[in-house]
């Protein structure tokens, strides 16, 4: 039985060490050319490899990545599992971006960096943070953990997600009307939804406008659920103040695209959070042992949602 590991050879050296330690029935590869293709029960990679045909035999297709929008559903056998990447280090380093991102908005940071390009030196009004309204779209693994790290600060959180959810000290809200709900009281939204054919271009003007004037966006999900055109129009308008944006459509941003220089994008070329090796091969070793006890695996894609 082996594991086809289709990613950088950095992180396939770490998952073969723990693979090795772990699960040393399960024979490790990162050849393609080298494998008994019949013998391939579990592959790793970030797109659905051409020769996937190939392995008649294949249960489980493993994201390297958090997202499965990459995946072409089409040419995988539906008998296939799905399953994208949970894992601590994913986790940890979303937490942290859009902590960055919030605090980055909350505290006039764009402006600020305005004011220092033109050597002015002018305090803003500073709202407090038991005042700042902030609303995370899309409660899975990401959007909970990054709630969870905003508690401290004393902000007003909320939620919306497509099934209700309960979560302690965060306003939760479900389907069209929770999201009209939520909108109308969120001075800071995060996008966290994954790309879906619902989630596309969700980032609009008709979703801005839903929004307090001046509220601030960190979008941190996937760059085809943004409306560019849209932004920059409540950019100019005033609906929007300022946005943190770390995905694009397309990536990389092209030359001369007006989120370069724009004075109020803060822009990162999609770093939010990048797949740790270490704790990503214990996430997948943990993964293959639940599927050998006949337990669902951790990030199992449902392909009718299409997350
Ligand atoms: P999950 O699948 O755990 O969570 C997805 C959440 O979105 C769920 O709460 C789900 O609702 C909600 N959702 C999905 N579709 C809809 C919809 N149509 N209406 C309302 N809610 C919806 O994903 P993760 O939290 O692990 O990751 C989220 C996304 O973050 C990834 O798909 C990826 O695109 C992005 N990402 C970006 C990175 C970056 O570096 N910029 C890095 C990693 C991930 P429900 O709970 O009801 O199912
Ligand atoms: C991911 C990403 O999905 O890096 O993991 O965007």
């Amino acid at each position: 039985m082996t594991f086809l590991f289709n990613s950088d050879a950095r992180r396939g050296h770490i998952f073969q060490q723990a693979f090795a330690r772990e699960l040393p029935d399960i024979s490790f590869s990162t050849d393609p050319l080298s494998v008994d293709p019949d013998a391939v029960r579990y592959l790793i990679s970030w797109t659905v490899p051409d020769d996937l045909p190939r392995y008649r035999n294949l249960e489980v297709l493993f994201s390297i990545g958090a997202g499965i929008d990459q995946f072409d559903a089409a040419q995988i056998p539906a008998h296939v599992k799905i399953v994208r990447m949970v894992e601590d280090g994913i986790t940890r380093m979303m937490q942290e971006y859009v902590t960055l991102g919030v605090l980055a908005l909350h505290r006039n940071l764009p402006a600020y960096l305005s004011q220092q390009r033109r050597q002015v030196w002018n305090a803003l009004p500073q709202v407090q943070a038991a005042e700042r309204r902030i609303g995370v779209l899309g409660l899975g693994n990401l959007g909970k953990a990054v709630l969870e790290r905003l508690k401290p600060f004393g902000f007003l959180l909320a939620g919306w997600s497509r099934n209700q959810r309960e979560l302690e000290g965060v306003a939760c809200f479900a389907g069209e009307a929770g999201l009209q709900a939520m909108l109308s009281e969120t001075d800071i939204l995060i996008c966290l939804l994954p790309l879906t054919d619902e989630t596309r271009g969700f980032l609009n003007a008709d979703l801005f406008e839903k929004l307090p004037q001046g509220a601030g966006l960190v979008h941190a999900g996937r760059g085809p659920q943004l409306v560019s055109e849209d932004l920059l129009a409540a950019l100019d308008s005033g609906r929007l103040a300022d946005a943190v944006i770390d995905v694009t459509d397309p990536e990389p941003l092209p030359a001369g695209h007006p989120f370069w220089n724009h004075e109020r994008i803060l822009l990162t070329p999609h770093i939010a959070s990048v797949t740790q090796p270490h704790s990503a091969a214990r996430a997948v070793i943990d993964n293959i042992k639940r599927i050998r006890a006949g337990v669902d695996p951790l990030g199992l894609v449902d392909r009718r949602r299409g997350y």
